[in-house]
């Protein structure tokens, strides 16, 4: 009696097999995105990779799977009903009920006006309450990217509470997973690291809500079935839209379906939803490629520069910073002898950093002013646009530093609003770089981080540039301005006031660049570059950490965005001492920039640096609007960096090429150059040098020889380095398609 009860019990589990009815993809140029309604409604996900154009297989497709193991794949998976995996959206309802379980309702596809950015909108609703969930993703045709948030309505009678709120899930079936996402530290961002998943739960996570990308980033590369090959193999690469907590899971569950949700991190973050009110999702951004990690990485450059980073089409000038040169300890001379050499040397902007400002506590260190935006009268008495003026006689652009967000104890502005400042109730606020952090969820404290920017601005009309720093993170969460019951709002209230400042400097400033700084690689992550034109890859700026620290961030976001300066030595971070070009060559990967003393540089080291700026001019477009073809990673195990970036029609390319290690004299490169055209000839010139070594200078080669046999520059000893110019040659002459998109454009 008992045998035929069990045998009934799994019979039904397995006939719980739904058919499904209709199919929705969303497709790209290469990808397809499938999804299904079955007849009882469920949304359930199918595909995510190659295009497929049919859709009667997914209709006909059963899973097997049983039901009391829980739910075949959703396309959002809920808290309740059979799910045991990490949900992606777990509810309180305003009865009390702890389960959400979603029923599909409709759908609409749109197109928008560029043809080439589809929409498509899933409305969902949950089972038994009035709770509605419309899921949003954006197809990017030539890109192949996928976005996708979530807008989640509360129709209940009473308030709800939010518990998970994820932008995406993914449940995908491969035979391995190769999970590669970044870990490091302040001053050492952005190492790769390469995890093969097991059962169970991996998370890459944040829950310090400003500076979230000194250890971890909200993005990763996950190789399908084999480890990540730059050239190779099946890579789904992701990257979370959002400036604050983040967490991605990977979740490996018994059926070897990888349960990918990712979006803002619940961590304390219950957010409680009132009747009739949205909660939005930030964008998790998708893409897929099986030509390797290289092909999932130029998908993300190609739809960051054509969709989400801020003003892509302006050149991001060369520039002098005035920091390591000079820290707090500058009078106007000092900051006009830089200008000068800066102007010499052929460099587009100076950037007074940190230390301007303050007068009742001056700024001279970072212990004091922080917080009092006055110009520093002993230092600078003739203000801001005295030097901004000098500057654009000396045809520089001029650009200042700004740290908005926190205070010093130690500045007027602290002690006449203590209730700015983020601190746990009733306790003592805690210090970090001797300072303390603004309450951004406060709306008097969004008005105050705005006119800080604007009064600055107003300081002259010849700034252009703001270094927008953030040097701490939250620590002993609590808002005075939010309510008792709302202190869980406050990681996603800072962000959204982050948010609404930032969009209020870009409709008064919509032409100045705005570097996100913080702290160096703080805030690395497609949310801010909405709003910013670059950021500052990094604070550590020697040459060998930099080689680690860049090909990590452009994995996933593009060399336009990564600020890179070539600085003193030995190092002020690593005491590491390195030849001057192989600093200038690894720079010009990103947008290069210098920050050092100029007037400590022999006669020899500004030739060279005249040189070399005037060079990266010559190719700067193809670093910054190329395709990046990475050609050894320096992970390899060849003691070699070294990569291309190709312009899009294949007419020009730029290689560089760094050695790491020690070669031990018998070893040279092999640099395939992967990305040339192999029907066009081109005409090889080596850059940054007097004179070249390398037998292929001034040579013509085929693109077949370029791609199948490689150049080969004698680089041998540590710190050896090249630069090597490529372009099309037709009849012997350069070909005329040749010319500098930028030039084209009057740039
Ligand atoms: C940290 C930044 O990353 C540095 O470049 C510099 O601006 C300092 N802050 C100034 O305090």
């Amino acid at each position: 009696m008992k045998r035929t009860f069990m045998i009934t019990i799994l019979l039904c589990a397995v006939l719980q097999v739904f058919a499904q009815q209709k199919v929705i993809r969303l497709d790209t140029k290469d990808l397809s995105l499938i999804m299904t309604v079955t007849e009882n409604n469920e949304l359930l996900f199918q595909h995510f990779g190659n295009k497929i154009t049919e859709d009667a297989p997914f209709i006909k497709k059963k899973s097997y799977r049983r039901a009391d193991y829980g739910t075949d794949p959703q396309m959002y998976s809920t808290a309740g009903g059979r799910n045991f995996r990490e949900p992606a959206l777990r509810i309180t309802h305003a009865n009390g009920d702890l389960n959400t379980e979603l029923i599909y309702i409709a759908h609409q596809q749109l197109t928008f006006k560029d043809k080439n950015v589809n929409q498509t909108v899933v409305k969902l609703k949950d089972k038994s309450n009035r709770l509605y969930v419309n899921l949003i993703f954006k197809t990017f045709q030539k890109e192949n990217v996928i976005t996708q948030n979530v807008e989640i309505k509360n129709e209940e009678d009473k308030e709800i509470v939010l518990h998970n709120y994820y932008s995406t899930y993914l449940p995908i079936k491969a035979n391995g997973y190769y999970l590669n996402s970044f870990n490091g530290s302040w001053a050492r961002e952005m190492f790769l690291e390469e995890t093969k998943l097991t059962h169970g739960i991996k998370s890459i996570e944040s829950k310090k809500n400003v500076r979230t990308t000194h250890t971890e980033n909200p993005s990763f590369l996950l190789s399908l079935n084999a480890p990540l090959n730059e050239n190779y193999g099946e890579v789904i690469a992701g990257a979370l839209a959002w400036s604050g907590n983040y967490k991605l899971n990977f979740e490996l569950d018994e059926f070897n379906v990888l349960n990918i949700s990712a979006g803002i991190n619940p961590y304390a973050s219950q957010y409680h939803l009132k009747p009739h009110n949205i909660f939005f999702t930030p964008d998790m951004v998708l893409t897929y490629s099986n030509t390797g990690a290289g092909g999932a990485s130029r998908n993300l450059h190609d739809w960051a520069r054509n969709y989400q980073i801020y003003d892509p089409m302006t050149i991001r000038p060369t520039l002098l910073n005035s920091w390591e040169g000079a820290y707090f300890k500058f009078d106007e001379k000092t900051l006009t002898d830089m200008m000068d050499s800066a102007a010499d040397m052929g460099l587009e902007m100076f950037v007074l950093d940190d230390g301007w400002f303050g007068n009742n506590y001056p700024r001279n260190g970072t212990s004091a002013g922080l917080g009092d935006w006055q110009v520093n009268k002993a230092k600078l008495p003739r203000g801001i646009n005295y030097l901004a003026n000098y500057a654009v006689k000396k045809g520089l652009k001029f650009g200042i530093w700004l740290e908005p967000e926190m205070v010093n104890p130690q500045s007027d502005i602290a002690k006449k609003h203590p209730d700015w400042i983020v601190k746990n109730r009733g306790g003592e606020a805690t210090t970090m770089r001797q300072q303390w952090l603004l309450d951004l969820s406060n709306p008097q404290v969004q008005d105050f981080v705005f006119s800080v920017f604007d009064e600055t601005m107003k300081l002259s009309p010849d700034i252009s540039y703001i270094k927008w720093d953030a040097n701490r993170h939250v620590e002993a969460p609590g808002s005075t301005f939010l309510s008792a019951d709302k202190q869980s709002h406050f990681w996603i209230e800072y962000v959204r006031g982050l948010y609404k400042v930032y969009e209020r400097i870009r409709q008064k400033y919509p032409k100045v660049i705005v570097q996100a700084c913080s702290s160096g690689g703080g805030r690395v992550e497609y949310g801010a570059l909405k709003y910013h034109q670059e950021i500052w890859t990094s604070d550590n700026t020697d040459v060998l950490s930099r080689v680690f620290i860049q090909y990590g961030t452009n994995l996933i976001y593009p060399a336009l965005v990564s600020g890179s300066h070539v600085s003193a030595v030995p190092n002020h971070q690593t005491n590491l001492v390195t030849p001057l070009k192989f600093r200038f060559d690894m720079a010009m990967t990103g947008r290069l920039g210098m920050e050092l003393q100029p007037k400590d540089m022999s006669t020899h080291d500004q030739e060279f640096a005249k040189m070399a700026i005037a060079n990266y001019k010559q190719i700067r477009d193809i670093v910054m609007y190329g395709d990046l073809y990475r050609i050894n990673s320096p992970y390899d195990g060849t003691g070699f960096y070294s990569l291309m970036y190709a312009d899009k029609k294949k007419k020009r390319a730029v290689v560089f090429g760094f050695c790491i290690n020690y070669q031990g004299r018998t070893l040279t490169p092999k640099f395939r150059l992967n990305g040339l055209d192999p029907n066009k000839n081109y005409r090889l010139k080596e850059l940054n040098v007097t004179k070249s070594n390398f037998w292929g200078d001034e040579e013509t080669f085929s693109g077949k020889y370029l791609i199948n046999e490689g150049i080969n520059p004698q680089l041998q000893k540590v710190f050896d380095s090249g630069v090597y110019s490529i372009e099309e040659i037709e009849d012997g002459k350069p070909s005329k398609n040749n010319e500098d998109p930028c030039d084209a454009e009057g740039k």
